[in-house]
């Protein structure tokens, strides 16, 4: 099967940390593959912007690299034409030299496209969109991206949303996390509202649980200042975990208009049950890996791989969360990620409640819950989980069986990575997978007072080995309910 390319119109995009991971590992490699397929239109422009003095061949050397390092196509298969889109900026984006380069750069019709991509720490996103309207860079046909996470904790994000709001309309600011650009997030959409089946039975008298794991077997990698500073509450949990959580618990919107999909996600947000000082040893866990093995071999302690004994920075978080509303009460959502788990898996776990009456003798086995198994990564697809009567003379017996769908099989289809649907829907002007202000605002009031609790009891993260679920209090948050984690079942 063949995916439908419509072409977007041409564009400039600007990439201010062009020099950065973010750029190499993702953007680059993200564009290339959309240039590949056909999809700009001439004549198109992308412009690094960074500090280091290089020239623009030196630049384009250093994309290339990075496409053959970070996976995209062969080289050779239009990567000089790709090569010759890209230009390459030097300038400090505290001081005011250098602008009228770019400047120069981006003369031309006012009228065309032009994105500007903030791949840097969010204390810049302020300090860039100032200089870029003290030098006229801003027109109508403007954009803004930024990258997660959006300040860290509700007051700098208020601050950073002030500073870019001051030069740009909401419409032309685009928040990007990039889980909602997965093609399995947006398949949650299509398998809830394009279906007659499953909305009828979604919410809390149908369903008993909601399970999102976010797991990673990698470490902190190059990032330990960067983490150190985060902890994975406000690196994952405050944007792409509660993303995920909207997707599932919010009410149909009326359109796949982004405002239309976004009040429902922030009505989400705000029924949100608090946690906080009260019932933070009930409903949270926090934890911090230490020595073990993962990725096949011998890994060293979070502690080690930041450099810093004492640190309380959690690398594994794990919750009980309540959707106070009347869909989901009484329907709990259990979320946990973490580094160096078992796998790198992500999946969304929908246990719907058991039957009330089971007319099969002991005999014929356990019956299990209907589940509903959303796999995000790897191997993205769905699973249903049903009992069925295993084939066969002998009596009636029943096996937990899944309805297995894996999407690279049913569609033969190569899936794209997020960030080149995420691109592109900026180029298009269509917001409705990124962040709206007042959804990431609304996400942090939620996560502040966690934190808040936190720090102030005197418990640091528990200890897990590399390799494991994260702490055993991680297993016994669910299990006090009756319930467990799903690998544990099926
Ligand atoms: C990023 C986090 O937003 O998401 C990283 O900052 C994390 O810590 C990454 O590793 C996970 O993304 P993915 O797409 O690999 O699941």
């Amino acid at each position: 099967m063949v995916s439908r390319i419509v072409k977007v119109e041409p564009f400039d995009l600007v990439v201010f940390g062009g020099t950065g991971d973010l750029a190499h590992r993702k953007l680059f490699p993200a564009l290339y593959r959309r240039f590949l397929d056909g999809q700009f239109s001439a004549p198109t422009r992308i412009i690094g912007v960074s500090r280091q003095p290089l020239e623009r061949e030196a630049y384009q050397a250093t994309i290339a690299d990075a496409l053959g390092q970070f996976g995209a196509a062969a080289p050779g298969d239009g990567l000089q034409a790709f090569l010759e889109m890209i230009d390459y900026v030097p300038l400090d984006v505290g001081s005011d030299e250098g602008w009228s380069l770019l400047e120069t750069k981006l003369a031309g019709d006012p009228t065309r496209v032009r994105a500007f991509y903030l791949a840097t720490a969010p204390d810049r996103f302020g300090v860039v969109a100032k200089q870029l309207a003290r030098h006229g860079l801003v027109t109508p046909a403007s954009r803004i991206i930024v990258e997660k996470p959006v300040g860290r904790d509700g007051a700098s994000a208020e601050r950073i949303n002030d500073a870019i709001g001051a030069v740009f309309a909401e419409s032309q600011i685009f928040r990007i996390d990039h889980y909602l650009g997965k093609e399995t997030v947006q398949n949650m959409m299509a398998l809830r509202f394009a279906n007659a089946l499953f909305e009828p039975l979604w919410n809390s008298a149908h369903i008993d649980h909601v399970e999102i794991t976010v797991a990673e077997s990698i470490g902190v990698e190059g990032r330990a200042a960067y983490y150190e500073n985060a902890g994975a509450l406000r690196d994952m949990v405050q944007n792409h975990l509660l993303q995920l959580l909207c997707l599932v618990a919010m009410e149909p919107p009326s359109s796949l208009d982004a405002d239309a999909v976004r009040d429902e996600k922030l009505k989400v947000l705000k029924s949100l049950a608090p946690i906080d000082a009260s019932n933070i040893g009930a409903l949270t866990v926090r934890g911090q890996y230490g020595a073990g093995a993962s990725e096949g071999g011998a890994v060293a302690s979070y502690a080690k791989d930041v450099g810093n004994d004492k640190s309380t920075t959690e690398t594994f978080v794990a919750l009980k969360v309540s959707v106070a509303n009347w869909r989901w009460a009484g329907a709990p959502f259990y979320l946990r990620t973490g580094k160096r788990l078992p796998q790198r898996v992500s999946e969304v776990v929908v246990a719907f409640r058991a039957i009330p009456h089971s007319m099969f003798s002991a005999d014929a086995g356990r019956i299990s819950k209907t589940r509903l198994v959303i796999r995000l990564q790897p191997d993205e697809g769905i699973k249903l989980w049903l009992m069925l009567k295993e084939p066969g003379a002998g009596g009636m017996r029943l096996r937990y069986v899944p309805l297995d769908m894996n999407f690279a099989e049913a569609f033969q289809i190569y899936a794209p990575d997020a960030y080149e649907r995420l691109l592109m829907d900026v180029i298009r002007g269509n917001a409705t997978l990124f962040m709206r202000r007042d959804e990431v605002e609304a996400a942090w009031r939620w996560i502040d007072p966690i934190r808040e609790a936190w720090s102030l009891s005197n418990d640091p993260p528990r200890p897990y080995f590399a390799g494991t679920w994260g702490p055993a209090a991680s297993i016994a948050l669910v299990e006090r309910d009756g319930r467990s984690w799903t690998e544990e079942v099926v």
